[in-house]
C-alpha cells in the first residue's frame, strides 16, 4: 500500500512538541517528499538552541512514519534558520563552514555518467585559470573519478596522523577517497555509515587551506551523502549536470526537488552532451537531443548555465588525467565561459 502526504501529516498531528502544538500548527514541517516508501521532510527550528531542543522530537518523528504501513524509511532533518557558530558539526547544530572556505559548490545529478565529474574537474580547472583559490573534493565514495580525471595517484600524507594533506593538480588543491583506499574496489565493501563518517572526515580534516570555492563532484542521485553533506555543511550551492535526454531530465528534476528539501539553493542547470560537433566535417548533430536541459530550466524559473558538447576530446583528456580545460582546445573556452557566469554570479 502506498503512502501519501496526508498520512504522514495525520501521524504527525499525534506528536506533541515540547513548546506545545504540531510541527504542523507550529508550521515547522518543510519539504515533505515520498518517494518508492521513503519519506523525508525537514523540521526547521527558529534557531540552533531550539533546534537542539528539538532532536527528540526529530527522532520520535522518524520512528512515528516508520511505522506508517507503505514506509520503508523516514528521513527527518533538523534545521535552524541562524547559522551556527564555525566548526560545529551536530546534526541539530545547524550546517558547519569550513574555516578558510568561503563557499562551498556541489556539482549533482539525478542519474550517473551525465557528466558530473568531468563538469567538476573541468570547471575547478578553468576557475584556478582566472585566479580563482579552487578546491576540488570528490565526493563519490562509490566510484571516486578525480584521481584519474586530474591525473594524480600519489596518497595523501598526514604528517600529525590528523590533519590530511591535500594534493595539487593543474591549479587545484584537490581531495579524493579514491586516493586514501588501496584498492578501488575497496569502497563496495563499506557501509553507509563508514562512508558518509569518511566524506565527513575529507572535509574536515583536509588541510584545505584558504579557498574562495570548494567545488564537490557529488555521486548520483540523492542518498546518504547528500543528505550528510547538506546536513552536516553548508553547501552555497549545487548546480545541477544533465544531457538533454528525457530520462536524464526526470532524474534531474529529482535532485533539484530533494536540495529543495535539504535547503540548499539551486543555482541552475548545465547541459552536458548538447551538441556532437563532427571532427571531420564539422557538422554539429543533436544526439541526445535538443534544448531539453534550456527549456527545463525555464519552466522552473532556474538559471540555465550553458551547454557543453559531446566531444571525443573532452573523453580522451578526462582518461588521461588532463582535463579539457587545462588545454588550449576551442573546449575550454566552454569551460571559461562557465566559469566566468559562476564567479559573476558569486558562486565561484
Ligand atoms: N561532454 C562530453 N563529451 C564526451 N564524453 C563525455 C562528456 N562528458 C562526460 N563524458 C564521458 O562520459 C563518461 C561519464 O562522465 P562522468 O563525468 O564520469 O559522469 P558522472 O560523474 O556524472 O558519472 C566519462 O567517460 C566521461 O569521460
Ligand atoms: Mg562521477
Amino acid at each position: 500500500m502506498a503512502v501519501n502526504e496526508g498520512d504522514v501529516l495525520r501521524a504527525l498531528e499525534g506528536l506533541a512538541l515540547p513548546q506545545g502544538g504540531t510541527l504542523v500548527s507550529a508550521d515547522m514541517l518543510r519539504g515533505l517528499t515520498i518517494e518508492s516508501g521513503v519519506v523525508r521532510f525537514i523540521i526547521e527550528a527558529r534557531d540552533p538552541e531550539q533546534a537542539r531542543a528539538l532532536e527528540g522530537v526529530r527522532r520520535a518523528a522518524e520512528d512515528l512514519v516508520t511505522g506508517l504501513p507503505g514506509v520503508t524509511q523516514a528521513q527527518v532533518l533538523l534545521t535552524a534558520h541562524a547559522p551556527s557558530s564555525p566548526g560545529a558539526g551536530a546534526a541539530t547544530q545547524g550546517p558547519a563552514r569550513l574555516p578558510g572556505v568561503t563557499r562551498i559548490v556541489a556539482i549533482a545529478s539525478g542519474k550517473g555518467g551525465v557528466g558530473k565529474s568531468t563538469v567538476s574537474a573541468n570547471l575547478a580547472v578553468a576557475l584556478a585559470a582566472q585566479g580563482r583559490r579552487v578546491g576540488l573534493l570528490d565526493a563519490d565514495i562509490y566510484g571516486p573519478s578525480q584521481p584519474r580525471m586530474m591525473g594524480v595517484s600519489q596518497r595523501p600524507s598526514s604528517p600529525d596522523g590528523k590533519v590530511i594533506l591535500p594534493l595539487q593538480a593543474h591549479g587545484v588543491t584537490m581531495m579524493s577517497i579514491g586516493l586514501i583506499l588501496k584498492e578501488p574496489e575497496e569502497a563496495v565493501v563499506w557501509r553507509g555509515a563508514m562512508l558518509t563518517g569518511a566524506l565527513e572526515q575529507l572535509l574536515t580534516q583536509v588541510r584545505w587551506g584558504t579557498l574562495d570555492v570548494l567545488v564537490v563532484d557529488m555521486p548520483p542521485g540523492t542518498g546518504d551523502i547528500q543528505l550528510t553533506l547538506s546536513q552536516k555543511f553548508a553547501l552555497d550551492a549545487a548546480v545541477i549536470v544533465s544531457t538533454p535526454q528525457d530520462v536524464a531530465l526526470l532524474d534531474a528534476r529529482k535532485a533539484l526537488r530533494a536540495f529543495e528539501t535539504m535547503n540548499v539553493p539551486v543555482a541552475g542547470l548545465i547541459e552536458n552532451m548538447s551538441t556532437h560537433i563532427c571532427p571531420k566535417c564539422g557538422h554539429e548533430e543533436h544526439i541526445f537531443g535538443e534544448g531539453g536541459v534550456r527549456a527545463e530550466a525555464e519552466r522552473l524559473g532556474l538559471p540555465f548555465l550553458g551547454e557543453l558538447p559531446l566531444s571525443l576530446e573532452v573523453r580522451r583528456s578526462g582518461d588521461a588525467g588532463a582535463p579539457i580545460a587545462a588545454t588550449d582546445s576551442p573546449l575550454a573556452a566552454a569551460y571559461a565561459r562557465l566559469a566566468r557566469d559562476l564567479v559573476a554570479a558569486g558562486l565561484g
